[in-house]
């Protein structure tokens, strides 16, 4: 099972004071060390973290799989041809959001996304769709050609009864892998709320990063990625 680790707010730091440092490279390194197995950015269209420049210094530097998650834009089409990561998360994306609002409703995308993932898939890239566990999202993404779903679990992470929504998380993961799709998860995973998630096998992969880069303040990223990949072994 896989971690990936999202580098995202080691770039917000750094923009906090427009310096140099914390390079998220360097972060990505450590990382690397702690276990990860990839490393995610997000290049928002306002670039308020991660940048151009980490994109392509990140693809030099790291040895495991680089997941850069974007708006389908043709801008970061552009750009994502231009870095070749090894896969692309597609997200949703809204001016001024604190995060990620939800997975991206594939009901009500207003461009040709079967065309757009098919042009990114024929330059060598993965493609993957960060979808609400929603079975209907899990159709629409099939359709489409996505290779991946990330489904969001935001909602299992701020939920008073958890059981229910680790539930609807199941049954949305079996049905994806059952029709071929790789399954991942993301949003909100912490060293706790993990746990019940690990007990759904289909989920091969994790995409997390706050409650990593937090708990990074306090004992360094190598040892934070360290901890949350014992965890994730353990369970299995
Ligand atoms: N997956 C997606 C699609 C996201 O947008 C984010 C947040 O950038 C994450 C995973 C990671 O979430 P968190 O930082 O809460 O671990």
């Amino acid at each position: 099972m896989e971690l990936s680790v999202n580098i995202d707010h080691v770039a917000t730091v750094r923009e906090a004071r427009k310096e140099k440092f914390p390079d998220p490279a360097y972060a990505a390194v450590e990382a690397e060390l702690g276990g990860a197995d990839g490393i995610t950015v997000h290049l928002r269209g306002d670039r308020r973290h991660i940048k151009e420049r980490d994109l392509a210094v990140l693809k030099q530097i790291i040895r495991n799989d680089l997941n850069l998650e974007m708006a389908a834009t043709d801008e970061m089409a552009r750009i994502a041809v231009g870095a070749m990561p090894d896969r692309v998360t597609l997200v949703p994306e809204a001016p001024g959001e604190v995060t990620t609002q939800g997975g991206l409703d594939l009901s009500n995308v207003k461009i040709d996304l079967k065309s757009y993932i098919s042009d990114l898939k024929g330059k060598g890239i993965r493609v993957g769709i960060f979808i609400d566990p929603d079975m209907a999202q899990i159709k629409a993404a099939l359709r489409v050609g996505a290779e991946s779903v990330e489904i969001n679990t935001n909602e299992y992470t701020q939920a008073k009864n958890r059981e229910e929504e680790t539930s609807k998380i199941s049954r949305v993961a079996k049905a994806a892998r059952r029709e071929g799709l790789v399954v991942h998860a993301g949003h909100g995973i912490d060293y706790t709320n993990i746990l019940p998630l690990l007990s759904i096998p289909e989920i091969t992969g994790y995409s997390i990063g706050f409650a990593i880069v937090a708990r990074a303040l306090f004992v360094g990223l190598r040892q934070a990625v360290s901890e949350m990949k014992e965890i994730i072994k353990g369970a299995r």
